[in-house]
């Protein structure tokens, strides 16, 4: 369960950055494969644009990508240490402006500003509250027919699996329907010992993954916020066939009727990053 202090105490040391984050790509073969075979198809309809907003950009591992694609790009972290490396490593390009924040808000932002928002590998580390305190202001921030590609944590939708680990290759959450049933007292100390464990660094469930997050309560935030879920894909991450994480699109609702998202159940995530490498290297032998 990362907190906002949690996540700035994990992300603010520079030294865990060596490689600028990308490392996290080494599945994909490199970060230009990722952003190419797993990131480009999935915003293309969205980019090129005028104003992009990037929330969470660590230390630029998308932001390189993204700033070819707007006239000015915003990025908010909250960590100084990511946002100082952002100014560094974008300081020729005047269009790319970098904001330290507390952890949610967007006040740096204009209201009706922005006709992308984009987070990718960040925000499945954050907790509901962040969650919908971010939607509540993307429903500000966003221009008029702007639209928003959020990848979070999806992991609540496992909230009666009795050891989050076990919920591995069980049946899956289909659909994310219903609430979950209430916690026995003894599922209750399992889950918050768990949380302890993972606190102490003593065991890492998930990547930090937010526990409290899925992709109906995201849906449920959206209608908070005025924003309208338009699509919702369900994936894996790293941890077997499990829909752990889930990338939404969202944009306001401008007092329309709120149309019913498309929602898309994809386990086989991971297989587009073992592909993209496989193929790379056989080439990169040649
Ligand atoms: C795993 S890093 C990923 C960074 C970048 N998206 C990438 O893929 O390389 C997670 C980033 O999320 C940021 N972060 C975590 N919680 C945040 C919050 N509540 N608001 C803004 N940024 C946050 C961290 O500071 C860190 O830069």
């Amino acid at each position: 369960m990362p907190t906002v202090e949690q996540n700035l105490f994990l992300w603010g040391k520079a030294d865990g950055w060596k490689d600028d984050g990308d490392k996290w790509s080494v599945k994909w073969g490199g970060t230009e494969l990722e952003w190419s075979t797993s990131i480009s198809p999935r915003i293309r309809h969205f980019v090129p644009t005028s104003t992009i907003l990037e929330i969470a950009p660590g230390f630029g591992r998308w932001t390189q990508f993204l700033k070819g694609f707007c006239d000015s790009l915003i990025a908010v972290d909250v960590s100084p240490a990511c946002i100082e490396r952002c100014k560094e490593r974008f300081a020729s390009d005047t269009h790319v402006h970098c904001y330290v924040n507390d952890g949610k808000s967007l006040a740096m932002v204009e209201d009706r500003s922005v006709d992308f928002a984009f987070s990718f590998d960040s925000l499945v580390h954050v907790e509901s509250d962040v969650i919908a305190a971010y939607l509540n202001q993307l429903g500000k921030k966003l221009k008029p027919g702007g639209f928003a590609f959020l990848h979070h944590s999806n992991l609540g939708a496992f909230q009666n699996s009795t050891w989050l680990p076990k919920a591995i290759g069980r049946p899956q959450p289909i659909g994310d329907g219903g609430r979950p049933a209430p916690m026995s007292r003894g599922l209750w100390l399992r889950r918050r010992l768990q949380s302890k464990l993972t606190d102490w660094g003593l065991v890492n469930t998930f990547d930090n993954r937010a526990e409290s997050m899925s992709a109906r309560i995201f849906r449920e935030a959206c209608d908070a916020a005025g924003l309208d879920c338009r699509s919702q894909e369900l994936v894996n991450w790293n941890h077997g066939p499990s829909l752990i994480d889930c990338f939404s699109v969202v944009t306001a609702r401008n007092g329309q009727e709120r149309k019913p998202p498309r929602i898309v159940e994809n386990p086989h995530f991971m297989d587009e990053a073992e592909r993209a490498r496989r193929t790379a290297e056989l080439y990169s032998t040649i």
